[in-house]
């Protein structure tokens, strides 16, 4: 019996943070165990958005290939592969294009939630549309039968499921529907109390070595209520206490509560506390990652042959794909 089979994918952001791992890698390093885990960069969505002004992009993927194999994803177990190495993926998108209606994508909440937050971009475009479409190709031309993702991105794989049906209905059995593997994510704010973003300048990174992982954590806002010293505080309300709860153990969840709420103890003892708890946890990264940050080429290679394993799946699903849709010729 072969293993039910799992994709997911990130943007080529750059360096990863901590939302990063109790968001996503925490889990997929686990779900390794038990499926045939298919993780891609996928540097086309990544021009969705930033196509004025692409970057660095190849940096990017390095970076993010690095922190997912300094977090524990394993190149002998999973493919980590890039999206546009395979590019069966844009064929199927192009496919799948043809039996979608316009307005299932227009209703995907993120399509305009994200343009009229990024209202300086012109987000109008055939490609921002098609962003949940890709990401459907992307999950179906593995047959993937999960998906693990947060709750912003359900909606997209419901359209999955949609695309799914409407295809297996008009050409034949083809894709598995695909489930959502909801991650529950414990909240995990930056260091000023907004969501832990890169852009917002709050993140720590998984790259920040001990020493400023503490200096970025001491700064950090707390209850605004609690100004002095022998003010009691209320944890359900620091950003401080949310990270205590992602990343420290029960016991010294319960005494920051206590301390908190009695003035028991005082915000920076509490944030150090939090601190050892953090660089605790990323002790296995800090192990892991200096032997792929070193050397680029060795990530590379794992890029490749992942990219390699994805496109051999990938070609697979097409050909059945151009049968299922008539796409045969006596020549080839
Ligand atoms: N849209 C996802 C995000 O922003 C990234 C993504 C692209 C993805 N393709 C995917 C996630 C396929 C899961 C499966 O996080
Ligand atoms: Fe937050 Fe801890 Fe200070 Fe309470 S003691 S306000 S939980 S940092």
């Amino acid at each position: 019996m072969s293993k039910p089979r799992i994709l997911s994918g990130m943007r080529p952001t750059g360096a990863l943070h901590l939302g990063h791992l109790t968001g996503a890698l925490d889990n997929w390093v686990r779900l390794q165990d038990t499926y045939d885990c298919f993780w891609a960069i996928v540097d086309w969505h990544a021009l969705t958005t930033d196509y004025a002004n692409p970057g660095p992009i190849a940096e990017n993927v390095l970076e993010v290939a690095v922190d997912w194999l300094a977090a524990g994803l394993d190149p002998d177990r999973a493919a980590l592969f890039v999206q546009s190495l395979v590019p069966e993926h844009a064929e199927l998108h192009l496919l799948l294009s043809m039996v979608t209606p316009v307005p299932w994508l227009e209703r995907v909440p993120s399509y305009k939630d994200q343009q009229s937050q990024l209202q300086e971009r012109d987000l109008s475009t055939y490609g921002f549309l098609g962003y949940p479409l890709l990401q459907s190709a992307d999950i179906m031309i593995y047959k993937a039968n999960a998906v693990p993702v947060g709750e912003d991105q359900a909606p997209h794989i419901e359209l999955t499921r949609e695309v799914v049906r409407r295809f297996n209905n008009f050409y034949g059995e083809v894709f598995p529907e695909p489930q959502t593997l909801l991650t529950a994510t414990p909240r995990t704010p930056g260091t000023d109390g907004r969501k832990m973003s890169k852009s917002y300048g709050n993140a720590i990174l998984l790259k920040d070595p001990p020493e400023v992982v503490r200096q970025k954590l001491k700064p950090m806002v707390t209850d605004p209520a609690r100004v002095r010293r022998t003010d009691p505080g209320n944890p359900d309300v620091c950003p401080v206490f949310d990270l205590h709860k992602a990343f420290s153990t029960p016991e010294t969840q319960a005494w920051a509560a206590q301390g908190c709420r009695t003035a028991g103890i005082g915000c920076i003892e509490c944030k150090s506390r939090l601190a050892d708890h953090v660089v605790e946890r990323m002790a296995a990264i800090y192990e892991r990652r200096p032997q792929f940050a070193s050397r680029p080429d060795t990530v590379w290679d794992i890029l490749r042959a992942g990219s390699r394993k994805a496109r051999e799946t990938a070609a697979a699903t097409m050909e059945d794909v151009r049968t299922a849709m008539k796409l045969r010729y006596p020549i080839s």
